[in-house]
């Protein structure tokens, strides 16, 4: 069987607070190979990992990411939400979580979530510190928002681009190589095994998010999908060992 890429969504989100260094930390001693984060710039334009384009779920301040300098968004608690054990942890940087990973193997997929929220230069930015971190063959660039992943393959033909999309897209594979895509990053429930077939004779790799279940997990590795977005990378590695079996 071809390795499947072990995608941890937003770091071991099911068992720390999504997109912090515990949770980046904690998916690689769970067997993750590759980490999902979520990408957003701050006023003052510090590339930072959260989710939400509000800071109000995981940190309790009513305001906008955009509308916060890096230094104001260093003193908010990003843990407490999630378990009281985790008080302190903060909202990393891209920076941050490059440093963890460069002198490992693992991959990264960067979300960029510029679509409800407009970041004019946000590619520019990821592209300059995937560079300048010698990631550009590790990193793979995903995105609600298909634009801006075009314009990503325009700056860094280098680096791997996915698209992210829920249903319906008419044959996909077709559609996201016409903008130098290379994987399509799908909800999971409107991926059948005939797509992924077709898909991968045309050299796009299925990535389906986001998949907890091992059942689920099993239906999607058995037709052939080269990763899956998981909170539990844990069960992805157990059961990826007993499909090797
Ligand atoms: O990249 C997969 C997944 O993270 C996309 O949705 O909302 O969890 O960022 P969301
Ligand atoms: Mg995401």
């Amino acid at each position: 069987m071809k390795a499947v890429l072990n995608i941890a969504h937003r770091g071991a989100s099911g068992y720390c607070p999504e997109n912090t260094m515990a949770a980046f930390e904690r998916c690689i001693e769970l067997g993750a190979t590759a980490i999902e984060t979520d990408v957003q710039m701050t006023a003052d334009g510090r590339l930072v990992l959260i989710h939400d384009e509000s800071l109000q779920r995981t940190t309790g301040l009513p305001k906008l990411v955009k509308d916060v300098t890096g230094d104001e968004l260093w003193e908010l608690d990003a843990g407490s939400w999630f378990s009281p054990a985790f008080k302190g942890e903060r909202v990393p940087t891209l920076e941050d979580l490059f440093e963890l990973v460069k002198s490992r193997s693992l991959q990264v997929n960067l979300e960029l979530k510029n679509g409800v929220v407009q970041y004019p230069g946000i590619e520019e930015a990821v592209i300059e510190a995937t560079r300048r971190f010698g990631m550009s063959d590790r990193v793979i660039l995903s995105s609600f928002n298909h634009y801006s992943l075009a314009h990503c393959k325009r700056l860094a033909p280098e680096i791997r681009t996915g698209i992210l999309y829920m249903e319906g897209l008419y044959e996909p594979w077709e559609y996201a190589a016409r903008f130098g895509a290379s994987a399509l990053h799908a909800y999971h429930y409107a991926v059948i095994p005939e797509w992924v077939s077709q898909a991968a004779a045309r050299g796009m790799a299925y990535h389906p998010f986001t998949v907890n279940e091992p059942a689920e997990m099993r239906r999607l590795i058995q037709a052939g999908v080269a990763g899956i977005i998981t909170d539990y990378p844990d069960r992805l590695a157990e059961l990826l060992k007993t499909m090797e079996d």
